[in-house]
């Protein structure tokens, strides 16, 4: 129940700020994201000034170099693998936590714990962190087989719409003969026990 007070207000930037880091095309990304997370916590009941401010940061590491963004998780208290550390595709995440708390002067666990696990996924990720990680996958703009019945899922059964996506999210690393990193396998794991 920490920082119960934070809103969007009390966020030091500007969107205007923010457009300008993210560069125009992330930043669209990231609005359809916004629009996604505000429509999640009305369904899930999550506190939508936290929704809001996840989706904001949740991709702000990505115009870093893997160089900046090993150094950012390297100067900070998060647990990142080896085997993560070599998935640079993902790495955003971990570096976007550290950014959200020291630049953006975010405090709130849940919101940065949702921006370090929005890539991965994590078994024990939160209400918020599985409501970013959904929002980021069903977002608008994002095109491919199946989007709209996962869309459909997610709006139904939340639970079984974020096992579909972690499930699919697993089968195209597979494909890609990808690394399948023990957090998103464990998250499904999870998600098929308590079905
Ligand atoms: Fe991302
Ligand atoms: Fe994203």
């Amino acid at each position: 129940m920490e920082n119960k007070e934070i809103n969007l207000e009390m966020i030091p930037f500007s969107i205007e700020d923010l457009k300008n880091e993210l560069g125009e095309e992330r930043f669209r990304h990231t609005q359809a994201v916004l629009e996604a997370a505000i429509s999640l916590s009305e369904q899930l009941s999550i506190d939508l000034k936290k929704a809001k401010a996840a989706a904001l940061l949740h991709d702000i590491a990505k115009n870093k170099t893997a160089a900046e963004m090993k150094a950012l998780i390297a100067d900070s208290d998060w647990q990142v693998d080896q085997l993560e550390l070599s998935i640079l595709p993902v790495l955003h995440a971990p570096a976007g936590a550290v950014i959200a708390e020291k630049k953006y002067k975010i405090k709130d666990r849940e919101i940065l714990e949702a921006i370090r696990f929005h890539t991965l996924g994590h078994p024990q990720m939160g209400k918020l962190a599985q409501l970013i990680y959904t929002a980021d996958f069903i977002a608008e703009g994002r095109d491919f087989e199946g989007i709209d019945q996962l869309r459909e899922a997610v709006k139904l059964d939340f639970k079984r719409g974020l096992y579909l996506i972690v499930s699919r999210v697993i089968e195209y690393q597979l494909k890609q003969d990808n690394f399948i990193h023990p957090y998103s396998n464990n998250l499904r794991n999870k998600l098929i026990k308590e079905k």
